[in-house]
């Protein structure tokens, strides 16, 4: 018995983060050889960022590239989809096999909607919010999110910069999640490096989104061991 459980108090869980790489600056022509290096490298998420063009500037992949990528992955898919009118397209994200998909507040006029529709699915179910939007937006809706994501930059592109106010957008959500007792876990996407990983850990982020600072500097393996020592926390499985 621990000395904790002798006094009659445990001590609580050490927390664990989790590190979710965005393929948006892997090679795409050699997608199945990136997931596998990821998988090598330890690391149990990646992100993929699913661009239309029209809510973003950019066009990346959709569900067929998902879909043929997920024989070839045993990795937890957490699909961010970037995309005008997404509850268009939640059943070919099923049936590519996402995991985790994730809606923005500004891309869909019926949010709560759009979220039953992935929740029903028996999906992780997230909601990402543009730097200049408001937490209210999601605030009633907290309690059927299994994640926010927070996004620190604009979205669009890789290799941008971090928004210094999203530190203290990352703590009210924080707030938020505790007041109202959910076990939403909070993720951060954009211009996250070993550099600043640490006060965006410290607000209060438990998935953290890293593209152009992972990807350019393998082995994989040896990044995600200098982002979680840069980090401050282990990285490990949140419960999700
Ligand atoms: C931006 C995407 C991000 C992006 C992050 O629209 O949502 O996931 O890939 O890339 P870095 O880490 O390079 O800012
Ligand atoms: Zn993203």
């Amino acid at each position: 018995m621990s000395k904790s459980s002798k006094q009659g108090k445990e001590a609580p869980a050490a927390k664990k983060i989790i590190l979710s790489p965005s393929l948006l600056s892997a090679d795409f022509g050699r997608l199945a050889d990136e997931l596998a290096a990821l998988e090598e490298g330890g690391i149990e998420w990646v992100h993929w960022d699913v661009m239309d063009g029209v809510f973003v500037p950019n066009i990346t992949f959709g569900p067929p590239v998902i879909k043929a990528l997920r024989n070839r992955s045993k990795l937890f898919f957490d699909c961010h989809l970037m995309v005008i009118k997404p509850e268009r397209y939640i059943n070919d994200f099923l049936d590519a096999g996402a995991n985790l998909i994730c809606v923005h507040a500004e891309a869909t006029s019926h949010l709560e909607r759009t979220v039953s529709q992935i929740r029903e699915a028996g999906v992780k179910t997230a909601i990402a919010l543009n730097p200049a939007t408001s937490l209210s937006s999601i605030e009633y809706l907290l309690p059927e999110l299994d994640m926010v994501l927070i996004m620190s930059v604009n979205p669009g592109f890789g290799g941008q910069v971090f928004i210094p106010f999203s530190l203290e957008k990352i703590r009210r959500l924080r707030k938020m999640i505790d007041e109202q007792g959910t076990k939403t876990l909070i993720q951060v996407d954009g211009g996250i490096t070993p550099e600043n990983i640490a006060p965006v850990v410290d607000a209060g982020a438990e998935v953290i989104v890293s593209g152009s600072s992972f990807f350019k500097f393998p082995p994989y393996g040896k990044r995600r061991e200098l982002f979680e020592t840069l980090s401050q926390v282990s990285f490990g499985p949140t419960g999700l």
